[in-house]
């Protein structure tokens, strides 16, 4: 056993839905980091798993008709099966309701409150009853302000006005450890990776100052109850930002692998892989949390970007999500493995087409990998009867050939450490092609025609074999299946040795298969492309119960306008006392209003082809604009407002109000 350990962790996904092929992004690129430095000889560990407490879950649950507990229960043996199709090597699974966790979540809390790093406090906040949230200022989607500009109401996104409230909470007292964490920043730049995304958390978060954090909740019961206050539960990011120590055992009996693992050296590396959208709670508020407890902070922090869809982000309703369990059943595993970890560039978004998934399967996987062994297998069964000949130089191509190799091993390495793996990839697929270029440069089958050319002929397919046995290497961690395939038909078996890789690390005395299975099969591009197009919208909600209003796309055919402009509208219930056609106009209609003025008005109304039987409209309680400037029409008329009407294809009608609401309401 080694004495450099290496321990990386996935987030811990909310199980509030099916995963898509986001999460399975950072879980497969976490196996792969995991499966590398195995085959670097450290001692691995490598932690994923659910964070299944806080208010959505209890909602989800609650729809489904379920107790949390059991809908939690449900979809982490959803998750478990996931993880075992996509082969994920992980070495423990946690979750957040494990008794060992919840346990010692709740007694680190109630250290920290003993020695006051947190303190039990008054949030007060903009409170929205019906989304059962609080909002910040700038959350809002309208701010309401008296003559100083003092803020004294406004509007939720979901469009329900917010109360002032204040809630007893607990508060962690951040800005104390602001200092040292600026300090620890400046001291370790390569903790935020990619680069310049310290900057920007220095920047939002810190600078402008560190706002003490609440950390309990009243106003939900799933999650970890503060042990000396019941009616507070912890907060979900307390809660699951702990499962990164409560898994190695922290706090518990058994600390074993906590000691091992935790910690931050030259031989020992904790690595937490994130989406870009949870940086901020993994750079300011967990690092602090560890100050606090006095751990070790993890050696870095890699926060990948997005795989979103042509049409933007993915979501049910546009019916552009994709699903990882559909990629594998029709191509496989490994296309979906290497698509995934060769297509998103670190530090930015990327987007996942059809187009692309099955260009790469053909040209990258088929053409470029599958042919290079089919050839090669093909030829050494030919030309040798299924000997590799030991390996040997003997062309002017060699030299180049080695040298590409040698290079892009390096670069591979440097790669999968930097964890730039669509670059690690990029290392691989040069040589590939330069192997390819190779073939064609010393013709095989040229020199398979003269005898005197044997020794060339053999140097030639034993490079060959060497660069794909090279190759197998590189691919290992991130396709297995592949990587494996081409060791056993270059009759290898399993014997890895990726830390000592060279051409001429080829062993002598193999034989190759006799006859080579092509490991990607060529694809219809068309029929895939729209395979995959189709199965996109198969999840298209059709049901009330799969509707998630924050995913529907607001149509109109006017630009959006803020509820402060709308609240300028005086729209009101007026009944029609009397209705007469214009003289002169084929249009008008001149109607007499009682809006509850306490006189009637007269408002003009362009609907009188709509209504050749206009007296049946006395009576009616309508719907009218009461604050419109008044103005002439017909040169002789006052029109004091208007009234509503609904337009569809040309066609006119009145809005009516059930006869019991009295003149003059207001309506909004
Ligand atoms: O945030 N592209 O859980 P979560 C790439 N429970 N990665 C994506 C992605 C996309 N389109 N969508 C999601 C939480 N991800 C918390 C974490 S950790 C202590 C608590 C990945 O279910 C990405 O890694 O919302 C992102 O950070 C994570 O899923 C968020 O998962
Ligand atoms: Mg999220």
């Amino acid at each position: 056993m080694s004495n450099k350990t290496f321990y990386v962790t996935t987030p811990i996904y909310y199980p509030s839905g099916k995963l898509h092929i986001g999460s399975a992004y950072t879980t497969i690129a976490c196996d792969v980091l995991a499966r590398y430095k195995r085959m670097m000889n450290y001692d691995v560990r490598y932690l994923t798993g659910l964070d299944e407490h806080g208010q959505k879950i209890q909602q989800k649950a609650q729809e489904a008709g379920i107790t949390p507990q059991e809908y939690v229960d449900g979809m982490a043996k959803e998750v478990k099966e996931l993880w075992e199709l996509l082969d994920i090597s992980y070495d423990q699974f946690i979750r957040t309701t494990d008794d060992f966790h919840e346990e010692v979540v709740a007694k680190i809390f109630e250290k920290l409150l003993a020695q006051g790093d947190i303190y039990l406090g008054e949030y007060t906040g903009w409170y929205s009853v019906s989304d059962e949230e609080f909002f910040t200022e700038s959350q809002l989607a309208e701010v309401y302000r008296d003559e100083n500009g003092n803020m004294i109401g406004g509007v939720a996104p979901s469009g329900h006005e917010v109360e002032k409230v204040s809630e007893e909470s607990y508060f962690f007292r951040m800005s104390k450890y602001a200092d040292r964490l600026i300090a620890y920043y400046k001291e370790h730049p390569e903790f935020i990776q990619p680069d310049g995304r310290m900057n920007e958390m220095l920047k939002n978060f810190i600078e402008p100052g560190l706002e003490d954090l609440a950390v309990s909740r009243t106003t939900y019961t799933w999650g970890i109850k503060v042990p000396s206050n019941p009616k507070h539960v912890i907060y979900v990011w307390i809660d699951a930002l702990m499962n990164y120590i409560t898994a190695l055992g922290y706090g518990q009996e058994n600390q074993a692998n906590f000691d091992k693992f935790w910690h931050n050296d030259a031989n020992h590396e904790v690595l937490h892989m994130i989406g870009k959208d949870i940086l901020r709670f993994h750079s300011i508020y967990w690092p602090i949390m560890l100050m606090a407890l006095d751990l070790p902070l993890p050696t870095r922090l890699v926060a990948h970007g997005w795989f979103v869809m042509q049409d933007g982000k993915m979501s049910k309703s546009k019916g552009n999500v994709v699903y990882p369990e559909m990629l594998v059943e029709r191509f496989g595993l490994d296309p979906l493995r290497y698509y995934l970890m060769r297509s998103l560039p670190v530090g930015s978004d990327g987007t996942f087409t059809p187009e692309d998934y099955v260009g790469r399967i053909n040209y990258e996987l088929a053409n470029d990998l599958g042919n290079l062994l089919n050839r090669t297998v093909a030829m050494i069964n030919k030309y040798f009867d299924g000997n590799v000949p030991a390996f040997a130089t003997a062309t002017e191509f060699d030299a180049d050939l080695a040298a590409v190799v040698a290079d892009n091993i390096a670069a591979y390495h440097q790669q999968m450490e930097a964890i730039d793996f669509p670059k690690a990839l990029e290392a691989v697929w040069t040589i590939i092609s330069r192997t390819n270029k190779y073939i064609d440069e010393t013709a095989p089958w040229l020199l398979a025609k003269n005898e005197d050319q044997k020794v060339q002929l053999a140097a030639v397919l034993a490079h060959l074999a060497a660069s794909l046995r090279v190759i197998a290497h590189l691919i290992q961690p991130f396709m297995m299946e592949t990587s494996n395939a081409i060791m056993e038909q270059l009759g290898l078996g399993k014997d890895f040795d990726l830390e000592n890789l060279s051409l001429a690390g080829l062993p002598t005395d193999i034989k190759v298969v006799k006859k080579g299975r092509p490991i990607f099969p060529r694809l219809d591009m068309d029929e895939e492309i729209a395979y995959i197009k189709e199965q996109m919208t198969v999840d298209k909600p059709q049901s009330e119960k799969e509707w998630n209003p924050e995913e529907v796309e607001l149509k109109s055919s006017k630009s959006q306008i803020k509820f402060d402009d709308f609240d300028k509208i005086d729209i009101r219930v007026a009944e029609v006392k009397n209705v007469e056609r214009v003289q002169g106009s084929d249009k008008l209609l001149r109607f007499r209003l009682d809006a509850g003025d306490g006189e009637d008005r007269q408002i003009l109304s362009g609907i009188a082809k709509f209504y050749p039987n206009e007296q049946e409209l006395v009576g009616k309680k309508l719907q009218i604009v009461a604050n419109l400037k008044p103005r002439k029409m017909m040169k002789q008329y006052v029109s004091q407002g208007m009234i509503l009407s609904a337009e569809h294809e040309g066609q006119l009608t009145l809005l009516t109000v059930d006869p019991s609401v009295p003149n003059g309401s207001v309506i909004g």
